[in-house]
């Protein structure tokens, strides 16, 4: 965290004098500072003799505002990178990832110019209408599980939501977020494995927060925190809550796989009991099942006309919804 920063106490005033003292500068050169954090967009106010002080702006998520609010003891405590505009968060978090980079290291960005959704597609959304991040763990786990962080991230975000608005979302298997039966979420976790560990897992995930309504194929089947709350949700706060829980479901996925977290996850299910569609990712023709339950891996048992089977990867949609 920038050292100025890290010196003010949220909204209260420390004189220039001892600013300066604490950071060996001059005067001249604490206002420069001062100027170039306030073009980043930090609050930073000056009041005469009082000094200075950072007050902390709803929902931004410049990386100091975030550090302060945090609660994690790993998610976020890596580097956190902040862009207005970026490509992908998770391109960006991958990179970084291959340079070394270290658990715990943030993206989070405004507006993605070519955001990555699920299957090869795209993710678009305007800007700074989504809470848009990906975080780079190199979690201890081994490749044959790397899917469950998909299945974690899900539940970190509805139990997220839920703590910062009230409502409680579901999950539609793997890994998509649901309130009143349309997507407020994609997540996407991209990993990189050696033969016997995960070597990295960026955890994508954009939620829709601000739009006020969704138009075109969007409008039956997408939804956002607005439109569910009919109020503006801090991002910022969303944000701390959603590191938060995922560090915990990661956590205790590291310690006790799936199972460690299938009793959570299987009561917020919009699937299970229901009437799907299942869609092979290997381009066999889709079918309808029964959706029966959850194996210790995270893996979808539907019965087929009587017959049991196990679902590791598919697009999977519920009769009557999405
Ligand atoms: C899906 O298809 O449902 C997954 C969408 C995942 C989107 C998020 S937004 C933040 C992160 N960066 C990306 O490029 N994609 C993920």
């Amino acid at each position: 965290m920038d050292e100025l920063i890290s010196l003010l106490s949220d909204n209260d005033y420390i004189s220039g004098e001892k600013l300066c003292l604490s950071l060996g500068m001059t005067r001249g050169a604490v206002w420069k500072r001062v100027e170039k954090l306030r073009r980043e967009g930090y609050d930073l106010r000056s009041a005469g003799k009082r000094g200075y002080a950072l007050f902390l702006s709803p929902d931004s998520l410049l990386p100091a505002y975030v550090q302060k609010s945090l609660k994690t003891r790993r998610a976020g405590l890596g580097d956190i990178y902040y862009q207005r505009s970026i490509s992908s968060t998770n391109a960006w978090c991958k990179e970084k990832a291959a340079q070394g980079a270290k658990d715990g290291t943030l993206c989070i960005s405004e507006e993605q110019t070519s955001g990555r959704g699920r299957l090869g597609r795209a993710w678009d959304s305007g800007k700074g209408e989504s809470l848009l991040m990906s975080l780079l763990l190199r979690p201890n786990i081994p490749p044959e599980n790397a899917h469950t962080l998909t299945l974690a991230a899900a539940l970190a975000t509805a139990k997220a939501v839920e703590e910062t608005t009230g409502l409680r979302p579901l999950i539609k298997w793997p890994n998509d977020v649901l309130l009143s039966g349309k997507k407020l979420s994609g997540i996407l976790v991209e990993t990189a494995a050696d033969m016997d560990l995960v070597r990295s897992a960026v955890i994508g995930i954009g939620i829709n927060v601000r739009q006020r309504a969704f138009s075109g194929e969007l409008r039956n089947t997408a939804t956002s925190l607005f439109i569910e709350c009919g109020r503006l949700i801090d991002r910022r706060e969303l944000l701390c809550a959603l590191l938060l829980n995922i560090e915990r479901e990661v956590e205790l996925i590291e310690l006790g796989g799936f199972s460690a977290i299938s009793e959570d996850y299987i009561r917020r299910s919009a699937t299970i009991g229901k009437t799907v569609t299942v869609k092979p990712v290997s381009g066999e023709s889709e079918y309808e099942a029964q959706a029966v339950s959850l194996d210790e891996t995270g893996a979808l048992i539907i019965n087929v006309n009587g017959e049991k089977r196990r679902v590791v990867s598919a697009e999977v949609s519920i009769r009557g919804g999405i």
